[in-house]
């Protein structure tokens, strides 16, 4: 049996923006992940795909034309240059919450071509690996920016801009980020259209949105790479401000973000597509049990804490 592993990810600055070419930043959280299995099965069986947490099992030939479970596997398979005649079990599970932010979808996929990859003994780089993850996520999100698959294969925190080459950057000083969660699912597709219509209504203000969120990834950048973490807490903060502006900030994510700040976070915002999902807070050692207190009052469902290396 194979198995494989995919973390967890965030957007620290860009969501959205990215969308429209503008530079984002995200980094990969390791505290959750999704995982794969492949195994032989019984002769004749062909492809099961099995999803533990949903209690689901279905073959192949069973799945709807647009499942992205199903097509993560032919795509893989294909690359990999061994067609769909197997008899295998594809097992999946996850610690990730679906449809909050963390790219839960990107990093089953990317799970699911780790694991085939290993079975069949096929080298697979990063990139190769987000470039098919990359297909899928446009079953799950429409018009992807490709961020999440990039994170998520790369494993490191990556300055991304849509259609060009990624970036790693170096963080001088590793700072720590509280993830808390709403409970409300968003999925990204939705919000990711609700932008679309309102840019195509609004082309000038959004346009300008956009570009001054793109300053603040570059900016961002900046900081972290010079290990400058107060004023990556400032532009935290610009960038939900922006984000707000555009509609796609809710009541129950400002709330836990102004929890984090009256807590002592260095800055805050909500991280993904919005409307729901989770918000990130720059925390140090020192106010780690503060924020995380008062994000718990705020009723925060869980909280992460994760540090940006
Ligand atoms: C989703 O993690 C981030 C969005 O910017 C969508 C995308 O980049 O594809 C909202």
């Amino acid at each position: 049996m194979t198995v494989a592993y995919a973390p967890g990810k965030v957007i620290l600055f860009g969501e959205h923006a990215v969308v429209y070419g503008q530079p984002a930043i995200a980094v990969p959280v390791t505290q959750v992940q999704a995982r794969a299995t492949v195994e032989t099965g019984p002769e004749g069986q062909g492809i099961t795909i099995v999803a533990e947490d949903l209690e689901q099992s279905y073959t192949l030939e069973q799945a709807p034309p647009d499942d992205a479970l199903r097509a993560i596997v032919v795509s893989t398979l294909e690359h990999v240059g061994v067609g769909t005649k197997h008899d295998l079990a594809i097992t999946i599970s996850s610690t990730i919450p679906i449809a909050r932010g963390l790219g839960s979808g990107a990093a089953i996929s990317t799970a699911i071509v780790r694991a085939l990859g290993q079975h069949f003994e096929h080298l697979l780089s990063p990139q190769t690996i987000s470039n098919l993850v990359y297909e899928t996520e446009k079953i799950h999100h429409g018009t992807p920016s490709g961020i999440d698959n990039t994170v998520i294969a790369f494993e490191k925190p990556v300055y991304f801009v849509k259609g060009q080459k990624i970036e790693i950057f170096s963080v001088e000083t590793p700072f720590l980020l509280a993830i808390a969660d709403t409970g409300i699912a968003s999925p990204t597709k939705i919000a990711v259209s609700h932008v679309r219509r309102a840019w195509e209504r609004e082309r000038d203000k959004y346009e300008e949105i956009f570009d001054e969120i793109g300053t603040i990834a570059e900016m961002g950048r900046c900081a972290i790479e010079r290990g400058e973490i107060e004023p990556v807490g400032r532009l935290m903060n610009e960038n939900l401000r922006l984000l707000q502006l555009m509609g796609v900030s809710s009541p129950e994510l400002e709330g836990l973000v102004e929890a984090a700040r009256e807590g002592g976070a260095l800055g805050a915002k909500l991280s993904g597509a919005g409307r729901g999902g989770n918000i990130i807070a720059l925390i140090t050692q020192e106010t780690r049990s503060r924020v995380e207190l008062m994000l718990r009052l705020a009723g925060a469902k869980d909280i992460i804490v994760t540090e940006v290396s």
